[in-house]
């Protein structure tokens, strides 16, 4: 059996799986559920002193037929006392010793921070999470993203934390930046014993046309939100991977953004997350997908010879290179299995008006002209798609995968490695060594 136990900068949790801090990490009801359905850790929901929420607050995105693709919120941090919210804590701890239970802070001054660290240790949590990233509300009060900005700041907090704390600090980053690798070095010079990321982007969802306001509508006005769940993910591997991958970094990363399922987890992991928190999935399908996510990261685990996570984390880095080392001669094309291939045409236009024209139907002026012939099938009968199945001109492709994205028919469109006989050269081989590179295709 594989071992999924994970020691994320010295927080201990049976499985790499945390709730990010957010609605789902509310209270002591939801947190002791979510443990029970098999999460691994839970980062509270932000403590500090108590805010007034406004009433609506989420909106989200809909991209063709797929509700809530990318999702926003304006909501601040904790609206419950502190008071309930340690006892809370307390309980939570008591009840469930193995599970890792982290308590995210943001408050203002030195003292504030001496002050509700001592009342979060007390609780027996087992980390602390320094909020720096959220950007609404909180940073027009100078904290939130208006510390995550500033490495300075950033550095003199989280020393605070450090200086005060006898548990594991980890301070939470924010993506509104154009660069997080200096402020992860900030975090790093200030003590924290690691980073969790990403907090949500600054966003605004979109535009109610009929009123002509912006959502989430409050009366008559909204403001900038958090962007966050599947569509963040992309930004939020990168930074998590610039980071994981830079020289003088070297400590621990709590992954989030746009975590999904464990497919999505694993990908934090490999490219250096030690543990995955997860929010906008859950509020939107519940505590229960931590079942499928401990389920396929085991089934992973074995079939890749993978005894525990920590063999995992950052296994891709290596692969994240600066483009100028790309190999210009490495080629593929896009091979049609006329076997799979439904006869769609989603290929054909995408290539026509999105790639480089080497698409064409059967038939057409260019296929006769080309005189393309359709692949052989496997034998067992003429294909499905008949002579719908379009054809591919090899020698334009130019290997961009656009057909390959739009294919509705998984393993249907292959991209293939061509032998061009062109030894591999990089830019910066070409550049500096002179390294030949071979002939352009659709450059006409
Ligand atoms: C409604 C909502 C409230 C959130 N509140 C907090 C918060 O109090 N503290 C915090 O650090 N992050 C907060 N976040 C950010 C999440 O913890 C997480 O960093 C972000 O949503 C990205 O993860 P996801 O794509 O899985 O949602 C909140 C996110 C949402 C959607
Ligand atoms: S890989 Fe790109 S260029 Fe080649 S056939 Fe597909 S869409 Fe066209
Ligand atoms: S998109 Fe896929 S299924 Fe549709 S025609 Fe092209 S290859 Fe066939």
């Amino acid at each position: 059996m594989p071992d999924l136990s994970i020691d994320c900068a010295g927080i201990k949790s049976p499985n790499p799986f945390w709730l990010a801090s957010a609605p789902p990490a509310n209270s002591a009801g939801q947190v002791q559920r979510a443990f029970d359905a098999g999460w691994g850790g839970a980062v509270w929901k932000t403590l500090g002193q108590p805010i007034q929420n406004v009433s609506s607050r989420f909106g989200a995105v809909n991209v063709r037929g797929v509700q809530a693709a990318g999702f926003n919120n304006i909501e601040l941090i904790t609206d419950r006392s502190l008071e309930i919210n340690f006892a809370e804590i307390t309980d939570t701890k008591k009840k469930y010793p193995k599970n890792a239970v982290v308590v995210s802070l943001m408050v203002e001054t030195r003292d504030e921070w001496k002050d509700i660290i001592k009342r979060s240790i007390d609780t027996g949590a087992d980390g602390l999470e320094l909020n720096f990233g959220c950007p609404h509300g909180m940073c027009e009060r100078g904290m939130g993203s208006a510390v995550g900005q500033e490495p300075r700041v950033n550095q003199e907090i989280t020393s605070w934390a450090v200086e005060f704390s006898t548990i594991p600090v980890l301070v939470k980053l924010t993506p509104n930046v154009a660069e997080i690798v200096p402020h992860g070095l900030a975090a790093r010079r200030g003590g924290a014993h690691g980073v969790s990321l990403i907090n949500t982007i600054k966003s605004i969802i979109g535009v109610d046309i009929d009123r002509l306001v912006l959502e989430p509508r409050v009366a008559g006005l909204s403001t900038n939100g958090g962007y966050c769940g599947a569509a963040v993910k992309p930004i939020a591997l990168h930074m998590v991977a610039q980071l994981a991958r830079h020289k003088d970094f070297g400590i621990p990363i709590s992954g989030i953004g746009g975590v999904s399922n464990w497919r999505d987890a694993l990908e934090f992991i490999l490219l250096g997350s030690t543990s995955v928190q997860v929010c906008t999935e859950v509020m939107l399908r519940g505590f229960r997908i931590v079942e499928d996510m401990i389920d396929g990261l085991e089934e992973y685990m074995r079939t890749h010879n993978f005894n525990t996570v920590a063999e995992m984390v950052g296994k891709a880095v290596p692969s994240y290179s600066e483009w100028g080392d790309l190999d210009l001669n490495y080629e593929t094309i896009a091979k049609i299995d006329p076997d799979k291939c439904i006869g769609c045409h989603l290929c054909v236009t995408a290539c026509m008006d999105g790639a480089h024209q080497c698409i064409h139907p059967q038939g057409s002026p260019m296929a006769l002209k080309l005189g393309l012939k359709p692949p052989p099938t496997n034998g067992h009968g003429p294909p499905p798609a008949g002579d719908r199945v379009p054809l591919v001109d090899e020698s334009e492709c130019v290997g961009c995968n656009l057909c390959q994205i739009v294919c509705p028919v998984a393993g249907c469109i292959s991209m293939v490695q061509v032998e061009n006989g062109f030894p591999s050269a990089t830019w910066n081989q070409h550049v500096t060594k002179g390294l030949e590179l071979r002939p352009k295709k659709g450059a006409h």
